[in-house]
């Protein structure tokens, strides 16, 4: 798999009538055309990839999150693979709930998976986190160097939620290869996508349906054997969804968060010392990053002409849910390009906002804390090495793909 973005399509001349998410200076750093957007035309369009909307206002992206079912949540992904895909038949969009789906199948679906991630129902998998971190540091430590991105951030979600599953946890990279190769390869290269889809499907079909004729003693069983009327003889369905939702709702999005605060404090030397010299500034710092550094971008579609403001979101028309640009809004945020590691009011929405909001907020905002946390304890000298060596990877969720670092 490659990083670096690679131009697909022509420059951007206007990015207010024709932006592309995976233009390669957007990807990299697209702070600065969020805020042309912003000024120019908050609800932007394309026709580029198939077509979409795009708002970038703090108070229009929490608008049009409670705008359901008229802007349904069934084809989540920004870009869409071509009509007539079969398996992509979704039509009770139990094909990932609850993000796949509307009410009524994403209210019990996430019913289901919230006492997961209770606050204090993911404690539990604090230790096993920070031993995890502690491994990985130890393998590379004595280097003195390392791919931040590669070495440890990536190791770390697919651990922690193959962990959560019950699912074989030698089997991580895998799931980190197959997640990519929908969210990031795949997002604009529909084979690439059906290819790892696929791969997925067909590991869990196994692994869930394995668990329904021996039950075992673990998330996947537990999740079959609830008391839900709605899944009505469909669990090993339902569940595959939810289970294959999981995966790929917590990887790429966590890694990527713990890999841009690893980015940040790599090149920001004086919050660097800060964050070093006072752990207790680990609570906001890390609002902090999910702000400035916001992971995840959905999409919804329109199920019926939607006036919007000064336009009409048409029927069939996707609406990418912009939560990172929102994150940058002058109205909401003070200084919204300074990073503030002790930011006191920070209503972001990297975790989105409505009835989709992040279900694994809590588990992310743990692995996010252990990750830094622990690498500050055993690091806390360090500077990325070659900052033309960091890539990105953009489109739906965003973050450094490769990180050299020094110490
Ligand atoms: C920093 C890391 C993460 C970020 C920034 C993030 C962000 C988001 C966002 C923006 C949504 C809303 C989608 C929408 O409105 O369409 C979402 C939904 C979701 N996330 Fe996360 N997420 C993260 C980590 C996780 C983790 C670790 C898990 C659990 C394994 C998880 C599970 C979910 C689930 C289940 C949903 C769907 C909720 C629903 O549709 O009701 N996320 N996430």
């Amino acid at each position: 798999m490659t990083d670096t973005p690679v131009r697909k399509t022509p420059p951007v001349d206007d990015w207010t009538t024709d932006y592309d998410i995976f233009d390669p200076e957007y990807v990299v750093d697209p702070v600065p055309m969020w805020t042309e957007m912003r000024q120019q035309c908050p609800v932007a369009h394309t026709d580029r990839w198939g077509g979409s909307w795009m708002p970038t206002r703090h108070e229009d992206l929490q608008a049009m999150a409670k705008m359901v079912p008229e802007l349904s949540s069934k084809a989540p992904l920004v870009v869409e693979l071509p009509e007539g895909d079969p398996n992509e038949d979704n039509p009770d969009g139990l094909n990932a709930p609850p993000i796949s789906a509307d009410p009524p199948e994403a209210t019990w679906t996430r019913k289901m998976i919230l006492p997961t991630f209770a606050p204090k129902a993911v404690e539990q998998y604090r230790s096993f986190t920070e031993d995890l971190c502690n491994q990985l540091i130890d393998g590379f430590i004595a280097d003195g160097r390392c791919d931040a991105a590669v070495d440890y951030a990536q190791q770390i979600p697919p651990r922690v939620i193959a962990h959560l599953l019950g699912l074989d946890p030698s089997r991580a990279d895998e799931f980190t290869e197959w997640v990519r190769g929908v969210l990031e390869l795949g997002l604009s290269d529909p084979p690439v996508r059906i290819h790892y889809r696929d791969k997925i499907l067909t590991f869990l079909r196994e692994e869930v349906s394995d668990r329904f004729m021996n039950p075992r003693d673990d998330k996947i069983s537990e999740l079959l054997a609830m008391d839900v009327p709605e899944m009505n003889g469909r669990e090993v369905q339902v569940v595959i969804g939810i289970a294959n939702l999981l995966l790929i709702a917590g990887i790429d999005t966590t890694w990527s968060s713990i890999g841009s605060a690893l980015f940040h404090f790599g090149s920001h030397e004086d919050d660097r010392r800060r964050l070093s010299a006072d752990h207790s500034l680990f609570p906001t710092a890390t609002e902090e990053m999910l702000r400035y550094y916001s992971p995840v971008t959905m999409a919804r579609v329109a199920q019926q002409d939607v006036p919007y403001g000064d336009v009409v979101i048409r029927e069939g028309d996707k609406v990418l849910m912009n939560f990172p640009a929102a994150n940058h809004d002058p109205e909401v945020f003070e200084n919204p390009e300074e990073i503030q590691i002790d930011r006191q009011r920070n209503r972001h929405i990297a975790f989105g906002s409505g009835i989709h909001r992040c279900a694994g907020s809590n588990l992310a905002r743990l692995e996010m804390d252990v990750a830094v946390r622990t690498w500050f304890e055993r690091i806390p000298e360090f500077e990325i090495e070659n900052p033309n060596a960091v890539t990105w990877a953009g489109g739906q969720v965003r973050g450094p793909r490769s990180l050299p670092m020094r110490f």
